[in-house]
């Protein structure tokens, strides 16, 4: 993604070899700032603050987080305690865990320099693979954006929710993937983006990336998709995950969920775009086994905005004492999804579809 006409990726080694570099998201949309992130400590701090957020991005900090740890102290409990301390940070995207799973099975016959150089190395490769596996969602889900644009001849409206761009992976992003490829190849589309509550992800980062690429999009607020949809001025709703059970069941930002009844009422196609590090393989039941985050209650009772002198400020909207729930993430069944967009190709959101696209992944699930 090029922003002020530079090719950033969200997370990037630092120059002098020694730490991480990040896009700090709490910044955005008013100030683009990187921050530094020194010990395992602090990436794990840039997760739980979501600095950084979005289930592929956080897999891929945690395993910078671990090559921080190791190169401080290359010790077998060092490293397990750094994967102790990230595992913890955030409890819904599945991608924290396979990150560390996979960090921690390559370094765990090495040690002292050589246990710290394959730290690094794997970092990288997960964050090659995830903007490899982002690009290759981009290309399936164009062409759904483009066949959609042959039937009708009109621009092309998708609605997304929460921020499944660049900013939630290394780069690309999964449910945006698709669309800066359209707009790319010429069709012309427009987005609706759910502003996002509590965090406004769709309204502050979004928003900030489509307008970035240049891609024309409208911000609503997240009551607005169903009515949207009746009129039909919706073709298509296009969604991240943060977790995929084996059997198709996608949990994702909260309000995802009221979408998925919304498009299926108004017969609008609603498509979910993950990579193959956001299924969860272990589980079939999304409802029963996805552990659902409970954020802090200040996130729903206060609002940050920009105030005319360009201050950033924290306002109270919430009527003082009354309480407030922030379950940050939602289930939506199966049978609620039209297709599940991922690097290999698109699929029905079924154990049946998702073995057919991956029975590699799956005969291994099975053993
Ligand atoms: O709480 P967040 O901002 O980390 O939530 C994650 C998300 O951005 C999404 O729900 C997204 O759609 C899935 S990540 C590509």
């Amino acid at each position: 993604m090029r922003i002020h006409g530079r090719h950033y990726r969200t997370i990037f080694p630092a120059e002098d070899g020694e730490g991480v570099s990040i896009i700090d998201q709490t910044k955005l949309p008013f100030a683009f700032a990187l921050a530094r992130l020194s010990t395992m400590e602090e990436a794990a701090v840039a997760i739980r603050t979501m600095q950084v957020r979005g289930a592929p991005l956080i897999g891929a900090t945690a395993a910078f987080g671990v090559a921080l740890a190791v190169q401080r102290d290359s010790s077998d409990d060092a490293l397990a305690e750094a994967v102790r301390v990230l595992g913890a940070t955030r409890p819904t995207a599945v991608n924290l865990h396979w990150a560390l799973a996979r960090v921690e099975r390559r370094l765990a016959p090495l040690s002292g320099r050589d246990r710290v150089r394959a730290a690094w190395t794997e970092a990288e490769s997960i964050c090659d693979e995830d903007v490899e596996q982002n690009h290759a969602i981009g290309i399936h889900g164009a062409r759904l954006l483009a066949d959609i644009h042959g039937r009708t001849g009109r621009v092309v409206n998708v609605l997304t929710h929460c921020n499944a761009g660049w900013l939630a992976t290394v780069d690309w992003g999964t449910a945006l993937s698709p669309i800066y490829q359209a707009h790319d190849a010429g069709v012309p589309v427009h987005v609706w983006v759910d502003e996002t509550r509590p965090r406004n992800q769709g309204a502050a980062l979004t928003a900030y990336e489509l307008g970035a690429h240049g891609v024309p999009h409208t911000v609503v607020v997240d009551n607005a998709g169903g009515h949207l949809m009746q009129h039909g001025r919706v073709d298509v709703c296009f969604v991240g995950s943060d977790r995929t059970t084996a059997s198709g069941d996608v949990c994702n930002k909260i309000g995802t969920y009221l979408k998925a009844l919304a498009a299926h009422d108004n017969g609008v196609p609603f498509y979910v775009t993950l990579p193959v590090t956001t299924i969860d393989w272990s589980l079939d039941d999304g409802l029963a086994g996805i552990p659902i985050e409970e954020r802090a209650e200040r996130e729903v009772t206060d609002l940050v905005g920009i105030d005319d002198d360009g201050v950033v400020r924290d306002v109270r909207v919430v009527a003082p004492g009354s309480p407030a729930a922030n379950p940050a993430f939602d289930v939506t069944p199966a049978r609620l999804v039209t297709g599940l967009v991922t690097e290999r190709g698109i699929c029905p959101a079924s154990r049946e579809g998702i073995a057919g696209l991956y029975p590699d992944y799956a005969r291994s699930a099975a053993e």
